[in-house]
């Protein structure tokens, strides 16, 4: 199976602050629908690398759908290889080769009231969803920006503008740790507490989306009202040979028979039906030995993935009948696993028929 990856020609390069710098791509009229996004979807890069070919990483897309352009943010990660690569070298007119537009972090209804959670580059996929929801949508937006200090502020002017654009839809309140110190727990929650019926989506470092997602929780706020998105590298390489991969992946998939993958695979031919972008699709051969993203695709099922490796989420499709296992999981937690959350790259048929969904 060919590799679904395009070249694309970079149209623009802006320094956001001394750290970040925003990378927007030229999409010719032919790859418009192959390139076409959600707001809060991200694009996977390979930045070249002498001493492993390329580094594959995944990008948000900080512009928005309806603006028609396809931009990426991307911050220094200290010592980090490919930001700091992505910042240093690339300019207008260079061209990069890229995956197309994935993941889930997504809002499914525009015009809900929407609740966004910032902390430094998570801004990103939050300005595309801000950006949407007030262009498109009718609801209310709120957002809650955490950053070190104020030359640190992605977006600053942007949001500005934004905000007078929509005194009565978009509120923006801003943390300066240089000032406020760390926002607490307690503090997050307490400020919730006021949009307790919006719709939340968070994006950040780590302490600070643990820490959201635990006020969240404290105030009940159901799981489908409940967003997040890790920033986190990808180890793999979804670029390379897939022919290649997918055979190693096949031989891995066999090793492992007779150990973890094989105890818990359903040997036999799987019955499964699956939705996706509209179509309906019902196989009753899976040996169970592929995994599901692989047997799809052997089906000619265009089905969405990125690092193939469980730790990005692009593949995750709901189970709605039956279960699956999986051989690794790096992405989705406890409450994802308790709504039927699958990683389909890693997925392996627990039951004789299945029925799985990729529309949410
Ligand atoms: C869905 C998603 C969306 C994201 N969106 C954003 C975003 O909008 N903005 C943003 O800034 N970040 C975003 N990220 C994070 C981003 O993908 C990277 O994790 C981040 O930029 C850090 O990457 P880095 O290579 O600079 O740092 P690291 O991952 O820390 O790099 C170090 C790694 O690079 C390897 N390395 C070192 N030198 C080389 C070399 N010469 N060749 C190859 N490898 C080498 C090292 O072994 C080490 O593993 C997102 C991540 C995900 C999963
Ligand atoms: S493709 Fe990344 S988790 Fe499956």
């Amino acid at each position: 199976m060919a590799v679904e990856s395009y070249v694309l020609k970079v149209a623009e390069v802006i320094e956001e602050t001394n750290d970040a710098k925003s990378v927007a791509f030229e999409v010719p009229d032919d790859l418009q629908e192959r390139f076409a996004y959600t707001p809060g979807q991200f694009l996977t890069v390979a930045v070249p690398s002498d001493q492993t070919g390329l580094a594959a990483r995944c990008y948000s897309l900080s512009s928005s759908p309806h603006s028609g352009r396809h931009q990426i943010t991307v911050k220094r990660t200290a010592d980090g290889y490919a930001s700091n690569w992505i910042c240093d070298n690339l300019k207008a007119g260079d061209t990069m080769r890229l995956l197309p537009p994935s993941g889930i972090f997504t809002p499914k209804d525009i015009n809900a009231d929407l609740l966004l959670w910032g902390g430094g580059s998570g801004i990103t996929p939050v300005i595309s969803i801000a950006r949407t929801a007030l262009e498109k949508g009718s609801g209310k937006v709120v957002l809650f920006y955490a950053n070190r200090d104020e030359t640190s502020v992605i977006f600053a002017a942007e949001l500005r503008e934004l905000v007078a654009e929509h005194p009565d839809r978009f509120t923006v309140v801003h943390w300066l740790e240089s000032v406020q110190g760390l926002p607490t727990q307690e503090g997050l929650k307490q400020f919730a507490t006021y949009f307790a019926d919006y719709t939340s989506f968070c994006c950040g470092p780590a302490p600070f989306m643990k820490a959201v997602a635990t006020a969240l929780k404290e105030l009940e706020i159901p799981r489908d009202r409940r967003h997040q998105e890790k920033f986190v590298s990808l180890g793999g390489n979804p670029f390379g040979d897939v022919e290649e991969v997918l055979a190693a992946q096949k031989i891995l998939a066999e090793a492992d028979d007779g150990e973890e993958a094989g105890e818990a695979a359903f040997a036999g031919p799987v019955s499964i039906e699956v939705e996706l972008d509209g179509n309906h699709y019902a196989f009753d051969d899976w040996d169970g030995k592929q995994v599901l993203l692989e047997f799809l695709e052997s089906k000619g099922v265009d089905a969405p993935f990125s690092c193939r490796e469980g730790n990005c989420s692009s593949c995750a499709c709901i189970v709605l009948d039956g279960d699956i296992s999986m051989k690794h999981n790096d992405v989705l937690d406890a409450e994802d696993l308790a709504d039927g959350i699958r990683l389909t790259c890693q997925a392996l048929p627990l039951t004789e028929t299945l029925k799985i969904s990729y529309n949410g």
